[in-house]
């Protein structure tokens, strides 16, 4: 089958579906792939690139009546028109936005999977574009606003003088929150996130962050996303946001409830207690805004001097690390429906992943998809609580003292039978598992495999014991065989000790090292 992959027509789209990495990995699966000449020049893909990948440089025209058309943004009216009939569509829809959009593609009697509509399961994640964009549009939101900033993120301390970190509150902590937390962290700066999810707690710190909790019941509904606030958590989210924001120098607000406006979390007069300089950016501002005076794809500055940046595009500002992105995920979901790698896409609808994307199936609207049940949510029904333990019987105190005195009866024995230096060396072992027991006791649990390497290390003295008793194995011209063997079996069990434990030292410090 030929793949199209046409040039975006929307102003200031400088993405593309399709990489020259991309094309390789298609033509592997068996199909033809034409790309519209110049597609990919915005995003510094040259046409050659293509072409040395294994791809067709075509027109316009030819690059939409192939097979399967692979694309970015939603076909305009001109584009439905230039599709063959019968041919896969494979872009964003924005479906539950776009009743009137799916009738024309069903009425162009096309299949169409929306790239959008992947459903959030772990075995979907390869294909889902909205996590790949909210990715890299959660780190340039962190970038326009260090732009917009007029200070440094990391703090420093120089000859003039100590100059403090910025302060970073995040707001909403899913893909792009998460990503904008990693790249402010990354520059330096203080940051503080809260989510509306109590799961969000261990995903903030672990990225370095501290987690802002709202002192009220958390809110998330049984697919794992966030649902709308109760009164009651609005009432102390807006306490909380109140107190956080005006301490804070840059606010990145990212909340969204799938299919719904974006809730209002900031409110004038919040905007209005931050510091002049300070700078929002507003990642839901295509969809009505978190912050109060946000405008879709423009920097408003407030009468206070608040920068609210409201950009819609903020993915595409990075247009070549996300066309290869979204080409990766096309990519991903040509496997998917590729399963005999013969060029020929077959749509198993049975599969919640293909029936999920499928807005339009020969041209009939088929969205919305049957609810999917995400891999984060919670389980339906609670799991039955383990079995209580069963209380211990206590131990009868006539079965220790019996063992304690045939034990203290053998020492005794073996003390009576033995050379008299015997109980010196003992009292020394037992003494040192004392030592030893308070000495180890008091090193923290994380630094106990290099502890045991190093201690391992005195093993060496084995080492030069059995090679003392190798010296010894030689006397009066003949060679005394066990002295030998067991001294060969010293040197070599205490060397596999004293260099493996360096080994697995190594290799720990391995794991703690960049790159
Ligand atoms: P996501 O679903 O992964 O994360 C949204 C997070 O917001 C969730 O963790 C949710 O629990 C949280 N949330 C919902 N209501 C909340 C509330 N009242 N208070 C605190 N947290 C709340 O979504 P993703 O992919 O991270 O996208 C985030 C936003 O960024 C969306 O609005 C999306 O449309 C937008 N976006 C904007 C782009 C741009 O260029 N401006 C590009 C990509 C995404």
């Amino acid at each position: 089958m030929l793949i199209g992959v046409p040039k975006e027509s929307s102003a200031g789209e400088r993405r593309v579906a399709a990489s020259p990495k991309s094309v390789a990995q298609l033509v592997k699966l068996g199909y033809t792939v034409a790309v519209e000449e110049g597609a990919g020049k915005a995003a510094s893909f040259r046409d050659q690139a293509y072409r040395e990948a294994g791809a067709d440089v075509v027109s316009r025209r030819e690059a939409w009546a192939a097979d399967v058309v692979t694309k970015i943004e939603p076909p305009t009216d001109a584009e439905i028109a230039l599709l063959s009939k019968g041919a896969v569509l494979m872009s964003l829809v924005a479906a539950p936005r776009s009743p009137e959009l799916l009738a024309k593609l069903a009425a162009a009697k096309v299949t169409v999977l929306a790239m959008d509509s992947v459903p959030r399961i772990s075995r979907a994640q390869a294909l889902d574009v909205i996590s790949s964009m909210s990715n890299i549009a959660g780190y340039r939101a962190i970038i326009e606003a260090a732009n917009a900033f007029g200070s440094f993120f990391t703090g420093q301390v120089t000859a003039a003088g100590k100059v403090p970190p910025a302060r970073v509150f995040v707001s909403g902590a899913g893909v792009a929150g998460l990503a904008a937390i990693g790249a402010a962290r990354a520059l330096g700066a203080m940051v503080r996130a809260t989510d509306i999810r109590a799961a969000a707690a261990e995903q903030v710190e672990s990225m370095g962050a501290e987690f802002v909790a709202v002192e009220a019941e958390a809110q998330q509904s049984s697919d794992g996303y966030a649902k709308e606030a109760s009164a009651d958590y609005a009432a102390a989210a807006a306490k909380m946001y109140a107190e956080q924001v005006k301490d804070a120098d840059i606010v990145v607000t990212t909340a969204l409830i799938p299919g719904k406006p974006a809730p209002r979390l900031l409110t004038e007069e919040m905007v209005a207690s931050m510091k002049p300089g300070s700078v929002i950016v507003d990642m839901a501002a295509a969809t009505g805004g978190n912050v109060a005076g946000s405008k879709p794809d423009q920097l408003v500055t407030t009468p206070g001097g608040v920068k609210i940046i409201g950009y819609t595009d903020l993915a595409g500002r990075l247009p070549t690390q996300a066309s290869n992105l979204f080409a990766q995920n096309i990519v991903n979901l040509f496997k998917l429906v590729t399963p005999a790698k013969d060029g020929v896409v077959a749509l198993d609808m049975d599969d919640v992943v293909i029936r999920g994307m499928a807005v339009v199936t020969d041209g009939e609207v088929t969205w919305p998809p049957p609810p999917v049940s995400v891999s984060a949510a919670p389980a339906a029904v609670a799991a039955p609580p383990p079995p209580a333990p069963e209380p211990k019987k206590p131990r009868d105190p006539r079965v220790t003292w019996t063992v304690l005195g045939i034990c203290g009866a053998a020492l005794l024995a073996l003390f009576w039978v033995s050379p008299a230096g015997l109980l010196g060396h003992f009292m020394v072992f037992m003494l040192a598992v004392v030592v030893g027991y308070y000495v180890i006791g008091n090193v923290s649990h994380s630094l106990h495999t290099p502890l045991m390497s190093v201690t391992n290390a005195i093993s060496g003295i084995i080492v030069v014991g059995s090679l003392v008793g190798l010296s010894q194995s030689q006397h009066d011209g003949r060679t005394d065989l066990a002295i030998l063997v067991l001294s060969v079996a010293g040197v070599l069990l205490a060397s596999i000790n004293v260099f493996g434990g360096f080994t697995v030292t190594q290799r720990m410090l391995k794991m703690f090292q960049k790159g």
